[in-house]
């Protein structure tokens, strides 16, 4: 039986999936590695830590699955996005990556936002985010300027992996929308703002679809691990939109509400468009021709176990959260905002702070926990009510991942808030096995995207909105949208 292999580079740790001809998942390893945090707001790793991450996956995948390197045929990658890596010529590393969550260039930002925001907008149609590849890019120019002379190639970490496994600079389209420098319409660099920023065109890698076939890894590895066959690598995809299509999408009616210690909001778009003006982030999908939007919420799964660890850190998420079924909807007149680290979507506010409202004497430990899972829930709503009111077209089915996916009653709370059917799955891989089904599609085992999806993604639980509960929850998610302004100067006066 012939296998591909899905690697998902994530923040701390190099994941595998491997699946065989019929889409059954075989194994799935990991090999962590270390994030480096030099000054508070800094986010950085060693780009070579993922290099040593993979050798040592195919060294744990060849104990494992003792007809590994007999049978491994293809390879491809999901990776954290918007993450910097330069490198010189020789395709040597400069300095560590400055990672996604990194927050150090908000000073660009404003620069990029005052001088240049509107243009930004219009190729990249995304507004500029301390996150993103092209803030940071600025940063290294201006502090760190004999970096800069040295580099001669720009990646993301996924197409560093790829590039040490193939000796091959490539970078596909869904990635390289979260660097702020692709015309996201045209599918091609943006000659107006590398211009605008110095950036030639030669520092940057071809681009390309992801699911291209790159190159066969390299000879030397294959010979040091004893793969038998020639491996294909393809180029594989952003983080966001591999997952959501290992977790089944396939059509702009359904989203996802994906509830990690950020949360997403994710949907589907047929075509790219104007309607969103950055409220929403708009990038390429790994389906060709596809797009997709994405609403964040800074701390989802975060506020869970913020307010988890506060009053138990021992308890695990399943007892804390087992008797929020006992509260009536609306947690006995309290309410919750997840903005513990600021918040993204709707606000783009880093200096906004969560709170309780409402708080009385005769609140129970039990109500308060509710409200932050109502109020976890109501920030994702915030995206879809962007999204369906925008596009003009509601959904009729989204799909939970992540902790908000695992409790019944959080389940049914999300069904209400959303006014949507929700469905979970019966086995949660997302990226790596996204990845792994970008392989498979490469190497032709699957005729179409619907055919690959339908053969390995299963849902389990269906939960539809009950009437009664939806129209609740319409009067406290009004009052709930009201919490940000009215808060909003009291906070960020009280962070002075
Ligand atoms: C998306 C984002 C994160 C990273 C995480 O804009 O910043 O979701 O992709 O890996």
């Amino acid at each position: 039986m012939s296998y591909v292999l899905g690697l998902d580079l994530g923040t701390s740790s190099l994941k595998g999936n491997l699946l065989d001809e019929t889409g059954k998942t075989i194994c799935i390893e990991s090999v962590e590695y270390e994030l480096l945090n030099p000054k508070s707001g800094y986010n950085e790793q060693n780009p070579n830590d993922w290099i040593q991450a993979c050798y040592h996956l195919f060294g744990k995948f060849s104990k494992s699955v003792s007809d590994f390197t007999r049978n491994l045929e293809g390879i491809s990658f999901s990776g954290q996005m918007h993450s910097l890596v330069l490198a010189d010529h020789n395709g040597n590393v400069l300095r560590p990556a400055i990672l996604w969550n990194d927050v150090r260039t908000t000073k660009q930002c404003k620069y990029i936002t005052g001088t240049f925001g509107e243009e930004i907008l219009k190729i990249t149609k995304n507004v500029v985010l301390e996150g993103f590849t092209l803030p940071k890019i600025l940063w290294v120019q201006e502090n760190e300027p004999e970096v800069w002379k040295q580099v001669r190639k720009i990646f993301l970490p996924k197409d560093y992996l790829r590039y040490s496994l193939t000796g091959k600079f490539h970078m596909d389209y869904s990635d390289a929308a979260g660097t702020l420098l692709m015309d996201i319409k045209e599918k091609k660099w943006s000659p107006t703002i590398l211009k605008q920023y110095n950036i030639p065109i030669e520092y940057l890698p071809k681009l390309v679809n992801s699911f291209e076939f790159i190159g066969n890894l390299d000879e030397n590895i294959k010979e040091r691990y004893g793969f038998k066959n020639n491996i294909k690598v393809f180029a594989g995809g952003a983080d966001n939109a591999v997952s959501s299509l290992g977790v089944g999408l396939a059509d702009p009616d359904t989203a996802i509400a994906s509830i990690g210690t950020s949360g997403v909001f994710l949907s589907l778009e047929d075509s790219i468009h104007d309607k969103y003006k950055g409220s929403v982030h708009l990038f390429n999908h790994v389906l060709p021709n596809k797009y997709y939007s994405m609403g964040v919420t800074l701390s989802a799964g975060h506020s869970v176990s913020w307010f988890k660890n506060l009053i138990d850190k021992e308890q695990s998420y399943d007892k804390f959260l087992s008797n929020i079924s006992d509260v009536p909807i609306g947690s006995n007149g309290l309410l919750f905002t997840p903005y513990i680290s600021g918040e993204r979507t709707p606000y783009f506010d880093s200096q906004i702070r969560a709170s309780f409202i409402g708080l009385s004497h005769d609140h129970t430990l039990t109500d308060l926990k509710r409200a932050v899972i109502e109020g976890v829930t109501f920030s994702l709503k915030d995206s879809q009510v962007l999204m369906e009111s925008l596009r003009k077209k509601n959904f009729n089915r989204i799909i939970s991942i992540g902790g908000g996916a695992k409790n019944k009653e959080w389940l049914q709370i999300q069904a209400d808030i959303f006014n949507t059917q929700v469905v979970n799955l019966e086995a949660e891989e997302g990226p790596g096995l996204g990845a792994a089904m970008i392989a498979a599609m490469g190497l032709d085992w699957f005729e179409t995207f619907e055919d690959c999806i339908g053969r390995i993604i299963n849902y389990v639980d269906k939960v539809d909105p009950i009437p009664e509960n939806v129209e609740k929850y319409k009067r406290i998610y009004e009052l709930y949208t009201k919490v940000y302004k009215s808060t909003k100067s009291i906070t960020h006066k009280l962070r002075l």
